[in-house]
């Protein structure tokens, strides 16, 4: 096992080749099954397109695992559209969500080892060998401490931080040549970002942190809960902290069968979200399947992973408010201007064309409260209807402030098409905009 060291050069080039291969394999046969269904039309299209979803699902799935770092974490995001992915890309891509191969159990001994500078008996009663779940960048085993206590250790990963540093280099080279040949998006605040928040990713003393931060924001909370940190055993590659148990968000079936009300827990999540993002200017940044959980017996939503936290600078956090306050009452003049502050620009560069987005994400979200839901039908249906201006105009630059903003966004209208619990959205949204935050769960 390679320890934290950089990737070679060479190695950055095999893991961006075999990635092109897939890329291409993958394109290639969407694109001749596009050609059979104008061209030749077979009476079995559907089932042909299934079929073709699942080959290229478990193709990019196979590269995930191998490959890991960057490749495995964009991959999870992928997987958590249900509002645009076909059912087989989803199914197939969310076991990267927690349940990839795990390291052997001996790597996880030494690394524990290490980070202690003891003996693992010596700092626990018991510990599984078998992880309860493996991720992007740990791995998490049950345990018990010397006081009988039931903990959870996340594990990192010993050589995850050279693929990601390798990534990262081979993503902005990336960015750098299609931003040559498409001159006109900026990427770069994409990979600035990235590039800021995967160190911090990788510390899980700051993540432990996070965790502790969010955690206070919701203590007169009933309905939401974080695990506890066991600080005492927490280091920069080991996190001890609270066991938790439940069930995936995503595993709707079971949790109905558990008498658990998707509604509820669907609200608790927006308004936990709307608290950390426009009350707090501080939230957690990847609210993909594989890091919520409900209590089936009390039907809490539990949040974990607090690895990808941010920091919103307060006056952005006051625009992307504007915004929201412009929006539900259907200002679009007001939710131009907020666009404009916070530093939107499209390809034209003129601030009318952001005036027209702003009345074109106006019918969007009047579409999305009437129909109560977002899957890929209703999103197909609103892109054919983008007017010709906007097509020729589109977004070219998105401030790096707000792009984990879009990716919780994403995720989180994602988990509500596949949730199917038709929430209203902006109606919940609006005590926050209002700077009255609704009376705290337990009553529900
Ligand atoms: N405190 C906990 N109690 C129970 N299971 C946990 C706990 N923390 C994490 N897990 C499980 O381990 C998985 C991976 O942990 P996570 O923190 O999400 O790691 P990564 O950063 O690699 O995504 C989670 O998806 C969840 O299934
Ligand atoms: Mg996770």
């Amino acid at each position: 096992m390679s320890r934290d060291r950089s990737l070679s050069v060479g190695e950055r080039v095999d893991r961006a080749r075999r990635l092109g291969l897939t890329f291409a394999r993958v394109y290639l046969r969407i694109r001749s099954h596009r050609f059979m269904a104008r061209r030749l039309r077979p009476s079995d299209m559907a089932e042909r397109w299934q079929a073709l979803h699942r080959t290229n699902a478990e193709e990019i799935y196979d590269v995930a695992v191998e490959l890991q770092g960057l490749i495995l974490k964009g991959c999870q995001f992928a997987s958590a559209r249900a509002d645009i992915l076909p059912k087989p890309y989803q199914q197939v891509l969310g076991l990267l969500q927690d349940r990839v191969p795990p390291h052997d159990f001996p790597v996880v001994r030494e690394l524990v080892e290490e980070e202690l500078g003891r003996p693992l008996e010596e700092a626990f009663q018991s510990f599984s060998e078998r992880p309860i779940a493996a991720a992007s960048l740990a791995q998490v085993h049950g345990a018990t401490l010397l006081d009988g206590t039931q903990v959870a250790v996340k594990v990192q990963y010993p050589e995850i931080a050279g693929l990601v540093r390798g990534d990262l280099k081979n993503l902005r080279a990336l960015f750098r040549a299609v931003g040559w040949l498409e001159r006109d998006f900026d990427l770069m605040p994409l990979v600035d970002e990235l590039g800021a928040n995967m160190p911090r990713e990788l510390d899980f003393v700051n993540e432990a942190a996070n965790a502790e931060r969010i955690a206070s924001f919701f203590e007169d909370r009933d309905d939401v809960v974080v695990p506890r940190i066991h600080h005492e055993l927490t280091t920069r590659r080991l996190l001890v902290m609270e066991r938790m148990h439940g069930l995936k968000i995503s595993r709707t079936a079971a949790l109905g069968e558990a008498g658990v009300d998707l509604k509820a827990v669907m609200t608790t999540l927006i308004e936990v979200f709307a608290e950390m993002m426009l009350i707090r200017g501080f939230f957690h940044g990847d609210p993909h399947p594989g890091n919520l959980l409900v209590e089936p017996d009390t039907g809490r939503l539990v949040l974990l992973d607090f690895g990808l936290a941010k920091e919103l600078p307060e006056q952005f956090r006051e625009q992307v408010m504007h915004f929201a306050a412009a929006l539900l009452q259907g200002d679009v003049d007001a939710m131009g201007e907020a666009l404009i502050v916070l530093g939107f620009e499209t390809r034209d560069g003129r601030q009318e064309s952001l005036h027209e987005i702003a009345a074109l994400m106006l019918r969007v979200a009047k579409e999305i409260r009437e129909q109560r839901r977002v899957d890929p039908e209703t999103v197909a249906k609103l892109r054919e209807e983008i007017p010709d201006r906007i097509r020729e105009n589109p977004i070219v630059r998105i401030p790096h402030h707000l792009v984990l903003v879009g990716r919780v966004l994403a995720l989180l209208t994602g988990l509500n098409a596949g949730l199917g619990a038709k929430v209203d959205f902006l109606k919940l949204l609006m005590p926050f905009v209002l700077g009255v935050p609704p009376a705290r769960g337990g009553e529900r």
